[in-house]
């Protein structure tokens, strides 16, 4: 069962050291997050896991990683310096400010709302009694377009910088490298191009923890095909990237497919499906798949009067601009519907509740504990050696866990979500039959709780059986 409030999960973030408040010593920056140690490690497993899935293992893919500050000229290409904005209506009673659709989507729903026109927003807004949810009064402007672009000045000489914007995607490095990745990989289409870095938008209200941050990260790929031949990449496209997030544990009830209407596409695209996840406020989008044809190659050949133009290597006077699918991924919502998914509270025996993040063994940030059943030093010293013995033979990540009782010990590694325990008595270093023969140790599963009592000597050949499952 995943978590059903969101506080659970950011103070469970907090506690444990997956996710903090930005510049919390100087009273903190609004809606911004700094991963921790655990959280760091699990998006990087992430990361690792979709760079797998998507790039290596195809062998139609290739990756990249491109600057996040570009020349201005392709974000005029690319439409975003005149479209890229959302509706923004204010408050003119205590001067706050919000997106008009986003107020108006608890209320009529996310399709109605992403549809509506700017000048219908302030009168939907009077019309369905919506009151600013700062003072509770109602008394909005009318909408105005306000660009998501975050800008900033690139030069030495205090206000004489040319003007320059952060990357509101990573898809605009793609279409940028598309004639040097083409031409230096010898790609053929269909071939896709993926990237993983950080994007910038100036959101006008942006919260739900790291669900809406002004600063995230994006996977994302351009796929390349014959025109012609998109809409069947389309599909293939919609069922890796629903097997992906349900091959590593999303429950395919808490997804759902929802379809763009025509209103509401991006300038760029004729056909857009979002994955949407069941967040403990409602449905969200987690990933989009863009159809978008060759508007961006065709922009950016017309903006830089450069010849961006595929010519087929088996007939080389056909030249043509391929058409383009887009399966782009929040790398930052990926991590959080992860998190909520893996929160687990279940009812021991005892009567006692343990509070469990079941991720996925590929996505946990600790792989393995070794604790001592006390800190009696010969009991830390085994214990020590064994996981210096595991970090040096395996590729795991392997915890030394010496504080507290070892009911705590098992607590707080169900709590991060450790997939194996391992136990050091004073049967193992030969003190004490009654817990163990000597040389043995006691393995514990997160999941089932099973405990087994093994030779050290069998240790490895376990853990692998374990991961090979
Ligand atoms: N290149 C296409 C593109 O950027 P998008 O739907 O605007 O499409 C893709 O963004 C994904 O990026 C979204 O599905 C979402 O997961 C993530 N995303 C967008 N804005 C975000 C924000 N402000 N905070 C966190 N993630 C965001």
């Amino acid at each position: 069962m995943p978590a059903s409030s969101l506080d659970q999960i950011v103070s469970l973030c907090k506690r444990r050291g997956f996710i903090f408040p930005g510049s919390e010593i100087y009273g903190g920056l609004a809606n911004t997050w700094d991963y921790g140690p655990l959280g760091a490690e699990v998006k990087n497993r992430v990361k690792r896991e979709w760079w797998n899935a998507f790039v290596r293992s195809r062998g139609d893919i290739v990756g990249l990683d491109s600057a996040i500050l570009m020349n201005p000229k392709v974000w005029e290409a690319s439409g975003h310096v005149t479209s890229f904005a959302d509706p923004l209506v204010d408050c003119k009673s205590c001067k706050e400010r919000f997106r008009g659709d986003k107020l108006l989507e608890e209320k009529l729903g996310v399709e109605a709302a992403a549809v509506l026109k700017l000048d219908q927003v302030k009168a939907m807004l009077d019309a369905e009694e919506i009151n600013c949810p700062k003072c509770g009064k109602r008394d909005w402007t009318e909408a105005k377009q306000f660009n998501l672009m975050f800008e900033t000045k690139q030069g030495v000489v205090k206000g004489e910088g040319s003007s320059i914007y952060l990357r509101p995607e990573t898809a605009q490095g793609i279409f940028a490298n598309f004639r040097n990745v083409l031409q230096t990989q010898r790609m053929r289409l269909p071939f896709g191009i993926g990237q993983i870095g950080k994007a910038f938008r100036n959101e006008i209200t942006p919260g739900n923890f790291t669900f809406r941050t002004r600063e995230f990260e994006q996977m994302e790929i351009e796929y390349f095909v014959e025109p012609g031949k998109a809409d069947d990449a389309f599909e293939e496209w919609r069922t890796a990237v629903w097997d992906w997030y349900t091959g590593l544990g999303i429950e395919k009830d808490h997804l759902r497919i929802r379809e763009h209407e025509e209103e509401e596409l991006s300038h760029y695209s004729s056909q857009t499906v979002d994955i949407e996840y069941e967040f403990p406020w409602g449905w969200g989008e987690l990933f989009g798949l863009a159809n978008r044809g060759d508007f961006d190659l065709s922009q950016h050949e017309k903006f830089s009067g450069e010849d961006l133009k595929y010519t087929d290597p088996d007939d080389p006077e056909k030249k043509f601009l391929p058409h383009v699918v887009e399966p782009s991924f929040g790398c930052d919502r990926t991590v959080l519907t992860f998190l909520l998914e893996a929160y687990t509270e279940e009812e021991l025996e005892n009567g006692d509740v343990r509070t469990v993040m079941k991720f996925d063994k590929r996505l946990a940030p600790v792989d393995v504990a070794v604790l001592p059943l006390s800190k009696k030093e010969p009991l830390i010293e085994k214990a020590k050696e064994i996981q210096q013995m595991l970090l040096a033979e395996t590729n795991l990540v392997v915890n030394l866990d010496v504080t507290g009782s070892i009911g705590k010990r098992y607590r707080r590694q169900d709590e991060i979500g450790t997939p194996l325990c391992i136990t050091i008595d004073f049967g193992t270093i030969g003190e004490d039959k009654e817990q163990g023969d000597p040389d043995t140790i006691t393995i514990r599963d997160r999941d089932t709780l099973k405990q087994d009592r093994i030779p050290i000597g069998k240790l490895r050949e376990k853990i692998a059986e374990y991961w090979k499952n």
